[in-house]
């Protein structure tokens, strides 16, 4: 039997050994993993005893078998099928985290409490309402669970997990759970794997988020763009907050911002958060460049379904294009996307539009 801080160490000496083998070497001694892993030589030949895979006198391990050794203990060479519960920011980036593939696991379905996400699509699989999770588990004989739900609902969705059957529970809600103690729990510092994911997976904007009502949203605009006698540099300046403004306010975006007319063929970028993009846009291209074409809003509930549809960040699924219309020109496009499909409501768009006629007033 290894011991479960041995396990926890074969991850780390996984990474070291296939970044040996990258580099050409075929051994290595039991001195040198200590070193680079800040552990003792006893302390790596008692875990090296774990693999079963024996050491050579002064050649030390071949670093081929201990790969495999460590993969099959680790249990990483046979597929697990898993669950995934909470499709908010982290379950989002977790359901798009192709990684995990490394490690033999295969998140299979995602399930969410709230009905706004049921039915949408996040890392190509369709969230599904928690109703469904316990008939789930019990038919694919389910028994890892990945839990990445608010903490003050963690207990309870543990709870029901452990009822219907799930023997595994890697949390990565900030709460202790309290379980039967046939049931295996590793908890993951959500800060470290969050940086690591996100990194991973084009997360989605990480703005903490404010809890604005559209009304206010839309008050606090006016009072962000009042001074609408505007030279060039104001404009930016209240293009930029209002970018800030509206990530702050809407979930599950992963891009929003501006592009300006620069001339009759093509749009310029201008504020935004979320990741680098496209500079310029031609006429009619994208779906900024038709929305400017055809001034009028354009939502599209798939990018794939779009032709034509830029690709600025890789992650989005979905995207609202509206213009903003001075003198019955367009002047200027507010581009918001989401990774989830259809992440769009009428009443969302009616906010964007109304943010768009707001702003019309400082291009004028
Ligand atoms: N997808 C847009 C391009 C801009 S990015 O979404 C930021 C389009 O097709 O026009």
């Amino acid at each position: 039997m290894i011991s479960i801080p041995t396990i926890k160490r074969f991850p780390s000496y996984l990474r070291l050994l296939r970044q040996y083998k990258e580099e050409g070497e075929q051994w290595v001694s039991a001195t040198r993993l200590a070193e680079e892993l800040g552990l003792t030589p006893i302390q790596v030949r008692k875990d090296m005893a774990g693999t079963g895979v024996e050491g050579k006198p002064k050649v030390g391990f071949e670093i081929e078998s201990l790969i495999s050794a460590i993969i099959c203990n680790l249990g990483w060479d046979t597929p697990t099928d898993a669950i995934l519960i909470g499709a908010g920011h982290l379950g989002g980036a977790l359901a798009r985290y192709e990684g995990f593939a490394t490690y033999g696991l295969h998140i299979v379905a995602v399930f969410d409490a709230d009905p706004a996400k049921v039915a949408k699509t996040i890392g190509n699989k369709v969230i599904k309402p928690m109703e469904a999770i316990e008939a789930f588990i019990k038919k694919n004989a389910i028994s890892i669970a990945v839990v990445a739900v608010p903490a003050d609902v963690a207990q309870e969705v543990a709870d029901l997990l452990v009822e219907a059957g799930i023997k595994a529970i890697w949390n990565f809600a900030p709460k202790d759970l309290r379980l039967p103690p046939d049931v295996v729990v590793e908890r993951t510092d959500l800060a470290t794997s969050f940086a690591v994911l996100s990194a991973n997976t084009g997360e989605f904007l990480a703005v903490e988020k404010s809890v604005l009502s559209h009304e206010e949203i839309l008050e606090q605009l006016d009072s962000l763009i009042a001074s609408h006698k505007v030279p060039l540099r104001r404009l930016y300046c209240d293009l930029a907050n209002t970018s800030a403004l509206l990530a702050a306010n809407l979930n599950d975006l992963n891009w929003l911002g501006f592009y300006l007319v620069e001339n009759s063929n093509s749009l310029i970028l201008g504020p935004f958060q979320g990741r680098v993009a496209c500079t310029s846009i031609p006429f009619g291209k994208g779906v900024c460049g038709r929305a400017w074409q055809e001034k009028r809003t354009i939502v599209v509930p798939n990018v794939n379904a779009f032709k034509g549809h830029i690709v600025c960040d890789s992650a989005s699924l979905s995207e609202v294009v509206v213009p903003i219309i001075v003198n019955a020109e367009v002047v200027a496009l507010l581009d918001v996307d989401s990774p989830l499909e259809a992440r769009f409501t009428a009443k969302e768009v009616k906010l964007l539009e109304e943010v768009a006629s707001r702003l019309g007033a400082i291009f004028a």
